[in-house]
């Protein structure tokens, strides 16, 4: 049942959490290009800097922005915060149950760093926290007041942090965690920057005096980062169910790469939402760079078979193997799944493993138990319906599984 019960928290957190980016993303987005987009306001109130026009859902919306603020604190007014507050803690507690409580499949390569569970998610924690106190750091320098040095000084970081984080973690798990950083810095810019800005700016009105220019400049450097962070978080995010990109020799080369892409594509509708000429280079620019990563996501990770074969099975997957049931579903699996979850899969068209998902040897097999119980007795998901007529699984071969899973301890 423990399965069940995890696969759901799982789906239940993913849900939020992409209902909780739509609304932050969405937001953030249409605020940057509402005030790319202002032009100079003739008859205004004092303060305005500047106005548009939009029209949307049936009505004409007139948009005033005021500079620093109003003279006085309007009636009511609408804070922009739980949306990204909502996206951190879904993402953080779904980024929980899938790498914290799926460590042993998803974050810890042991060929790469042998570590117990506790010790990956102390460095998991460490990365997410020192990752927002270096970028916090570097902002507050003298560096920071310069924003193309800072840019650079940012990205600089970034991939520094990624090559890392997969010199730490499975590519997979590495992946998620340079997303993860960044959707900090971002939820931490508005946490500890951005909104605690505007409360010094809204007690200053409170209090009749006119509030300091530089909370405002503050946190819209802050925000026009988070702006240029998130298509590649948005690619990081995603990246887990592409092997190509976080399993292959470059990975951290790959990263790097797509912060710049999705970079320059934010610099394409920046320009065009400041009613600039199109700058139609940086598709160029991005497309060239995209061809690049395909291309280096085609060099094979570097062999760690070897080291992995050397350590010895946890004891959860030594329990599985010892299972009085292992050899027959062993075999089970091996002629109903590998020949497309192998390193080179036999079955034509698949050039790597699906998801990454390799099932052609003992302890492979054992380790991944909890998945074969859900992808194969559970649910009829596996072997993919499309091709049943060609690789099934009886019934009887479905009970074999189940009888092996059902001798041994969770593994999920
Ligand atoms: C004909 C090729 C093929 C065979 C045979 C096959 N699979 Fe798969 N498997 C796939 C593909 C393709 C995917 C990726 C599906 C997707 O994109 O959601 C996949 C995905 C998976 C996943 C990962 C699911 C996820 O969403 O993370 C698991 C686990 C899995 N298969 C287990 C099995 C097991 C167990 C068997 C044998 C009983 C099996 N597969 C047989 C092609 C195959």
């Amino acid at each position: 049942m423990d399965g069940v019960i995890w696969d759901w928290a799982s789906f239940a957190l993913r849900w939020l959490h992409v209902v909780t980016v739509i609304a932050w993303i969405g937001s953030s987005f249409y605020f940057v290009m509402v005030d790319l987009g202002l032009r100079p306001a003739l008859n205004a109130p004092k303060g305005v800097g500047g106005e548009t026009w939009q029209v949307h859902g049936g009505g004409f919306y007139h948009l005033q922005k005021y500079l620093v603020a109003p003279e006085g604190m309007p009636k009511e007014l609408t804070w922009f915060k739980w949306e990204s507050y909502g996206t951190w803690l879904s993402g953080f507690f779904l980024m929980c149950v899938v790498y914290y409580v799926g460590a042993d499949l998803y974050l810890i390569d042991r060929a790469v760093l042998d570590v117990p569970h506790w010790a990956a998610i102390v460095i998991s924690l460490a990365t997410l926290a020192s990752g927002w106190i270096v970028y916090d750091l570097i902002c507050k320098s003298p560096v920071g007041e310069d924003t193309a040095k800072l840019a650079v000084a940012v990205y600089v970081l970034l991939v520094v942090e990624a090559f890392a984080l997969t010199h730490l973690f499975s590519g997979r798990g590495a992946f998620v965690h340079i997303g993860a950083i960044v959707a900090t810095i971002m939820t931490a810019n508005v946490f500890l920057i951005i909104i605690p800005n505007q409360k010094k700016v809204v007690a200053s009105l409170l209090r009749g005096e006119a509030p300091d220019p530089a909370l405002g400049k503050q946190a819209k450097q802050r925000s026009n980062h988070n702006n240029y962070l998130t298509l590649p978080v948005v690619f990081l995010m995603l990246s887990g169910h592409y092997p190509l990109a976080f399993a292959t020799r470059f990975n951290w080369v790959i990263v790097a790469l797509v912060i710049l892409i999705g970079g320059v594509i934010r610099h394409f509708f920046n320009t065009m939402h400041q009613h600039k000429p199109a700058p139609w280079w940086t598709w160029g620019v991005a497309t060239a760079l995209f061809l690049l990563v395909v291309w280096l996501s085609s060099f094979p990770a570097v062999s760690t078979q070897a080291r992995a074969a050397s350590l010895a099975p946890t004891p959860k997957v030594a329990a599985a193997m010892a299972s009085p049931h292992f050899a027959a579903a062993r075999d089970v699996v091996v002629a109903h799944c590998s020949m497309c979850h192998a390193q080179e899969p036999v079955w034509e068209g698949l050039a790597a493993p699906p998801k990454g998902v390799v099932l052609n040897e003992d302890r492979a097999i054992a380790a991944q138990a909890g998945l074969i119980e859900l992808q194969a007795v559970r649910t009829n998901a596996m072997p993919p319906r499309g091709v049943a007529h060609i690789v099934n699984l009886a019934d009887d071969d479905r009970r074999l599984l189940a009888a092996w899973i059902a001798t041994i301890p969770a593994v999920r």
